[in-house]
């Protein structure tokens, strides 16, 4: 019987209740990016960049999220566990450490296609798409991701302020925008 979205978000819920609940959800993407055609048919097929919500509560979030070819999305931390596992494309990921007055970069990851990334609680890090193709992955978060007080920090300047969702939904747009253009 083919997969479904609610099989992935059983088998997310059911990591819940592990000893290590972020390794489990490691090791439920590990065997679900392993076959990405099957995945890319449960979750659906991506037309254009931006998040679509898979499963929200409380404590346990999971998004389906698709960069535009040549997005970046600007540092910013989650405040909760993360696990990224990647189906398509590549996910250049740069971390970051704080420091008074802003950020440091402190390294990188190029995550792709049948790779999974767990971040900790307190990682800052930024996420571009280098490549002429969508990156896209499946993103579990040990929290409600949407409703969690986090800050957000502008490339270049490294300066601290409040998340702002629209703001990141309008670097969906333009980059949409700027791709259906190339096309
Ligand atoms: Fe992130």
């Amino acid at each position: 019987m083919a997969m479904t979205a609610d099989d992935v978000v059983q088998r997310c819920r059911a990591a819940l209740g592990e000893h290590t609940p972020v390794l489990a959800v490691r090791d439920v993407l590990d065997d679900l990016v392993s076959d990405p055609g099957e995945l890319e048919r449960a979750v659906g097929p991506v037309g254009e960049g931006g998040i679509t919500a898979v499963y929200r509560a409380e404590e346990l979030t999971i998004l389906r999220v698709a960069w535009t070819p040549g997005m970046a999305i600007n540092p910013h931390e989650h405040r909760m566990w993360a696990v990224i596992g990647m189906y398509g494309g590549q996910e250049d990921n740069a971390f970051y450490r704080r420091v008074p007055g802003g950020l440091e970069p402190a390294g990188g990851r190029e995550v792709q296609s049948g790779e999974v990334l767990v971040l900790g609680d307190d990682v800052v890090h930024s996420v571009a798409n280098s490549r002429r193709e969508f990156a896209v992955a499946l993103h579990v978060y040990g929290g409600d991701f949407f409703s969690a007080e986090r800050s957000e920090w502008t490339f270049g300047t490294f300066e601290e302020r409040p998340r702002d969702v629209e703001a990141t939904m309008r670097l969906f747009d333009e980059a949409n925008a700027r791709w259906r253009a190339e096309q």
